[in-house]
């Protein structure tokens, strides 16, 4: 099975979807902002009312970015020739003449903001219902006191969403930072479901040491515990089309994965931590890398410093990924009809969330007009 090559997705995605965009906190007022989803170029800025939109970032007067304008008041001039366009792509201004033709207008794309990001539809206007945007992926508690970020790979989304559907390679690429140096990650496996639009991922890994520099005094071995094995940690994420995680993670005394018969744990945690993250394609060989995380708000009373210290953590780790990740891009590039000698017992999430994405694009495909297909 041709399971890990990039070739039969690479430059095709699920159009019929949100996509983020962007943190709200990064679109600021008179700035634009220049994206890619689906190697569609856009321009994202805020109108007179403050709403996010986003235009194609191309002028329809000769095609210039629009993102190398300027926002007057929350319209978005062409500094080429000065044209100026309001958030819904209709051209209100043209310098040197009065008429303004109603043909002047550029395409604009659906825009919502929910959970702190800015989500684009790339798809059929008509079909970009709020509502579909997956409560999982916005879902913010007081519980939980997160740190934002991202990071740009020059890799396929596709092999981004692989590396978060299996997290065996925490044990290699990982290794001494989330894993610790244990490979227990990779030898053992999670327990992995089809929920709609995604994948349910779950798993114990118990008798563990405190292998995170932040768990506090509680988390430390008792007396009659063994060093090193006296914890057990529970994972569940969901991961969700087009590319989706929210994430708990909790940390219990070992032998708390047994009294709670390995399904989600009985008893309350010594530490637990969330996290969401999105994938989202820019052209077929970047992506941009969103995310955000953070521990319980009441563990950080004792602890300030503890989501800003997590975020630093994290972010260290994503560089790993990212390192590896854009030498698996280089070598699909260099040898782009190689196959891989086949699926492994680890490659079963992997395996479950790329055959969703192309069943939806394989849809789309064949529902969509061939105008819409071409035009976007
Ligand atoms: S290209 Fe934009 S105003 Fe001419
Ligand atoms: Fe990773």
């Amino acid at each position: 099975m041709a399971l890990l090559t990039h070739t039969h997705t690479a430059g095709r995605y699920i159009r019929n979807c949100w996509y983020v965009a962007s943190w709200s906190r990064d679109l600021i007022a008179n700035r634009p902002e220049a994206m890619a989803i689906g190697e569609e170029p856009l321009v994202l800025f805020r109108d007179e009312a403050g709403k996010a939109v986003t235009l194609r970032d191309c002028c329809c007067h000769r095609n210039a970015p629009l993102s190398l304008g300027r926002c007057e008041s929350g319209r978005l001039r062409c500094m080429y020739h000065g044209l100026v366009f309001d958030g819904t792509g209709k051209c209100v201004s043209i310098p040197g003449q009065q008429h303004v033709p109603a043909s002047y207008q550029v395409r604009s794309y659906p825009t919502e903001e929910a959970g702190g990001w800015v989500w684009v539809w790339l798809g059929d206007p008509a079909r970009a219902d709020p509502q579909l945007i997956p409560p999982a992926a916005i879902a913010e508690t007081a519980e939980w006191d997160l740190r934002m970020g991202k990071l740009d790979f020059e890799a396929n989304y596709q092999l981004l969403n692989d590396n978060l559907c299996d997290f065996s390679h925490v044990a290699f690429v990982h290794e001494g930072t989330f894993a610790g140096g244990d490979r227990r990650i990779a030898e053992t496996h999670p327990r992995i479901t089809h929920i709609e639009r995604g994948i349910r991922v779950e798993r114990w890994l118990t008798e563990r040491g405190a292998i995170e520099p932040w768990l506090g005094p509680e988390a430390a071995p008792r007396p009659d515990d063994t060093p090193g094995r006296h914890l057990d940690q529970w994972l569940t994420y969901d991961y969700l089309v087009p590319g989706l995680l929210a994430m708990r993670s909790e940390v219990h005394r070992a032998g708390t994965a047994k009294a709670s018969n390995f399904n989600a744990p009985i008893s309350a945690p010594l530490h637990a931590e969330f996290t969401r993250q999105a994938i989202t394609p820019m052209t077929g060989s970047s992506s941009r890398y969103f995310f955000s995380m953070g521990p319980r708000a009441s563990e950080t009373q004792d602890q300030p410093a503890l989501p800003d210290q997590m975020l630093a953590g994290a972010q260290h780790a994503f560089h790993e990924d990212r390192k590896i990740l854009e030498a698996q891009q280089r070598n699909l590039e260099r040898w782009p009809l190689e196959t891989t000698s086949g699926v492994i017992r680890h490659d079963r999430g992997v395996h479950i969330f790329r055959s969703m994405i192309e069943r939806l694009i394989a849809d789309e495909n064949t529902t969509l007009a061939p105008r819409d297909v071409r035009a976007g």
